[in-house]
């Protein structure tokens, strides 16, 4: 009682502090225990912080984010916005020929596959819109494409994939924010809350992700985003298109186009943007991570013999 008066903390802190440290009691007997004012001074300096003299605090029970993919891949082929059902068959079954044709068994999909239009806060003619149920039943064709080519099938969240998500919230009705995926029915995919994956190690790897921002290949932030992840980069959600060296000319700084047919986007078409045009794209990565960008203006008949 004596050093908890003096210490200025709580019995029970002292007590416990003394128990955890198994700290010897200097004159015996069950209601006369004595400690060294010294020892139980330090016990509770190395066993802070604890819940029991409130002084200090403890970290809050909630979820890290720190289960992102890295994924230990050697090859693949990465595509993005596919804005689903609004999807361009043509360079999407390049990509998917091109998977054939090298033997790439990997793909991951950097967010957008979905559209979801009948959930936009934009402005969209009501006979603009598909059917919902039409968007899952193209969806599915498009995931069993994916999946009779490739034996790992990812997708990571993209800015249009949560829409749906948005509007049950605002009814009240809360659900995780993936879950539209299984609308699906296809237990083979991966899907990932995060905006981004890792692929291979720091230094020689790369980082998929679909910024906040839209990021030029070449741009400002596009040099900040590989000096903060010290690695090659991939940048989708800008449906824009290109490939230049990081300026330590290491690095890859791509943006892999988009797989969505720009003349099918309501709100791409209806309204005038000073941005870069779309251009249909995928890159695929081979060879102790080096990138190979296909797009619609690609020489198939040069890649794919
Ligand atoms: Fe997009
Ligand atoms: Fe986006």
């Amino acid at each position: 009682m004596e050093i908890s008066r003096r210490l200025g903390c709580s019995r029970s802190a002292v007590s416990n502090a003394v128990q955890k440290h198994k700290l010897d009691v200097q004159n015996g007997g069950y209601h006369h225990k004595k400690y060294s004012l010294s020892s139980v001074k330090l016990a509770l300096a190395t066993s802070q912080p604890n819940q029991f003299n409130h002084r200090f605090i403890n970290p809050p029970e909630t979820k890290i984010y720190d289960d992102f993919w890295e994924l230990p891949w050697d090859e693949w082929i990465m595509a993005c916005d596919t804005h689903s059902p609004y999807v361009d068959t043509k360079i999407f079954n390049k990509m998917i020929q091109v998977a054939q044709h090298y033997g790439i068994k990997n793909f991951i999909h950097g967010g957008d596959f979905w559209d979801q239009s009948q959930f936009s806060f934009f402005d969209i003619d009501p006979e603009d819109l598909t059917d919902f149920s039409y968007d899952v039943r193209y969806s599915k064709s498009i995931l069993k494409a994916l999946d009779i080519t490739f034996k790992d099938v990812r997708f990571f969240l993209g800015s249009h994939d949560v829409r749906y998500y948005k509007m049950l919230m605002s009814k009240g009705k809360h659900q995780k924010v993936k879950d539209i995926w299984n609308l699906l029915d296809n237990d083979k995919i991966q899907v990932s809350q995060y905006r981004f994956a890792n692929i291979g190690p720091p230094g020689t790897g790369w980082r998929f992700n679909h910024p906040k921002n839209t990021v030029k290949a070449g741009g400002l932030s596009a040099v900040r985003m590989e000096a903060k992840f010290n690695r090659s980069m991939a940048f989708a959600h800008g449906h824009w298109f290109g490939h230049i060296m990081a300026p330590d000319g290491i690095h890859h700084l791509v943006a892999p186009g988009c797989m969505a047919d720009k003349r099918r986007v309501s709100y791409k078409n209806a309204w005038d943007t000073s941005h870069d045009e779309w251009v249909n794209a995928f890159c695929m990565v081979v060879e102790k991570n080096k990138p190979i960008l296909f797009s619609e203006h690609t020489p198939w008949g040069l890649y794919l013999k």
